[in-house]
């Protein structure tokens, strides 16, 4: 295997053994490129929206939250713009009957494309004959209603963002909001992908974490550099390593027609550098869209500069899925150590989540299952998740093997309740990275971890 792959195939089977990441339907035999989320999956993904919502929403005065519905009116889906131009172009292969999106396929992402004699790409899996592109709309239909009739197709949203759009008078008028403001919405998105892939990269359904900034025309510019700069810090805060990740502007020719810039913030995965959200200068485009389809007026009116204008928007739109998945890619690590009981060297598999992304902050461990040890233990877990700390209980195996299988989930303090603590009330903490362990008064424990969790710096 090459040692991307191998890389790869080693997280999705971490995530599998350890309760990460299933298959859909696995049982049936999957369902292509759906996911479930384990138990140690949904913490993860908890804490990827919780860092996302307290940066974007709770600490800031300017952006406010909204969930919005996932079927909308399919006249939004017309004004956005996605019933007429939201495809992919699609080519199938006649023999293999592989398929392909044509702009991959000139991209070279499926490998080699070899020109036929008569000028035609042949299909790079089996080299057969490729039908002509044709275009593909990605959005899901489904029915509302009894009759299955085109006057009942609705839309399974494929963005969060035109949920915002249509209710920027809502929000504006009842949080009593003026630009520069921002909407912010996490949520559900599906979108009928041709080639999903690379595990939770891309897949059908997902969830986004998108916010829309409106601001006075002028500051556009302004305010999109700031956020570039701010959704940048913000991987890099949470512990994501900076030399993985870097900002691509969009070439001219992949702007959408109204937008005036669009840079990626992308992460470099095993199968190459790849986008994990833009941010995208849209202009006025969606609240006129929206204005000219539903005939109802979505400037705003500046009561101070007595002006009305149509806010341009600053849209910083990341998928959670995605980051979830580029935490376990960048926090995963095995370390060659040397275990001076048995001579012998050993591989640590160790994730290097920031506590904060960590689904489990500290497991609490009896040294044994005797001495009033577990009770001990138990009374400390309820302490600490009533410091508002995710914890885990283990009392089965040996000690080392407990904090082996806390290091490859990625838990960052292991915490035993040995035969001392109940002696002085001292407990011993042990630090994922360093593995140094040190002794602290049980009634401090709470307090001291979470001042290491906000020193924690990757090393
Ligand atoms: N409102 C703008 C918008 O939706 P996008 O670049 O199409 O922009 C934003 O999507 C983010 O949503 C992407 O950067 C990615 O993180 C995530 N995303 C998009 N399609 C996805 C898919 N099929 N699977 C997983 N995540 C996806």
């Amino acid at each position: 295997m090459a040692p991307e792959t191998d890389l790869m195939a080693k997280i999705v089977s971490l995530c599998k053994r350890r309760g990460f990441v299933f298959q859909s339907s696995e049982i049936y035999g999957g369902l292509n490129s759906c996911y479930d989320y384990g138990p140690l999956g949904v913490e993860l993904k908890r804490n990827v929206k919780d860092a996302w919502w307290n940066s974007m929403v709770t600490g800031r005065e300017d952006v406010v939250g909204l969930d919005s519905a996932i079927l909308q009116h399919p006249a939004v889906w017309k004004a956005s713009g996605h019933l007429d131009t939201f495809s992919d172009p699609l080519i199938d292969c006649k023999q293999c009957k592989s398929r392909f999106r044509a702009d991959h396929l000139q991209e070279g992402s499926y490998g080699e494309v070899r020109d036929g004699d008569d000028g035609r790409p042949r299909c790079p899996k089996c080299d057969g004959e490729l039908t002509d592109a044709r275009q593909f709309n990605l959005m899901f239909k489904t029915f509302m209603g009894p009759v299955e009739d085109a006057a009942n197709t609705v839309y399974m949203r494929p963005e969060t963002a035109q949920g915002i759009f249509t209710n920027f008078v809502n929000v504006a008028n009842s949080a009593r909001m003026k630009p520069p403001f921002g909407i912010a919405q996490m949520g559900k998105s599906f979108r009928n992908e041709i080639t999903p892939g690379n595990f939770v990269f891309r897949t059908r359904e997902f969830e986004q974490m998108e916010m829309e900034y409106f601001v006075p025309p002028d500051e556009s510019e302004k305010w999109f550099e700031y956020w570039v700069e701010e959704r940048f810090e913000w991987y890099v805060r949470n512990g994501v390593r900076r030399s993985k990740l870097r900002q691509r502007p969009h070439a001219q020719d992949e702007l959408a027609h109204y937008s005036t810039g669009c840079i990626d913030v992308e992460y470099e995965f095993p199968f190459g550098w790849s986008e994990l959200e833009g941010i995208a200068n849209r202009t006025d485009f969606d609240l006129k869209q929206h204005t000219e389809h539903s005939g109802k007026d979505l400037s705003f009116f500046d009561e101070a500069e007595k002006l009305r204008y149509v806010p341009h928007v600053i849209e910083p739109a990341a998928g959670c899925d995605r980051t979830a998945m580029t935490f376990l890619v960048d926090a995963y690590e095995e370390e060659e150590r040397h275990n001076e009981k048995t001579g012998k060297t050993e591989t640590r598999t160790v994730l290097r989540f920031h506590p904060r992304i960590a689904p489990i902050t500290v497991a609490v461990f009896p040294l044994v299952k005797k001495e009033g040890m577990p009770d001990h233990a138990r009374a400390i877990v309820q302490e600490l998740a009533g410091a508002g700390l995710r914890t885990f209980y283990d009392q089965k195996g040996a000690i080392g093997r407990r904090y082996r299988r806390q290091d490859e989930v990625g838990t960052p303090y292991c915490l035993t309740v040995d035969g001392q603590t109940l002696e002085d009330g001292t407990v011993t903490l042990r630090d994922r990275d360093s593995m140094e362990q040190q002794r602290v008064a049980g009634a401090e424990v709470a307090g001291f971890v979470q001042a290491k969790m906000s020193d924690w710096r990757r090393e």
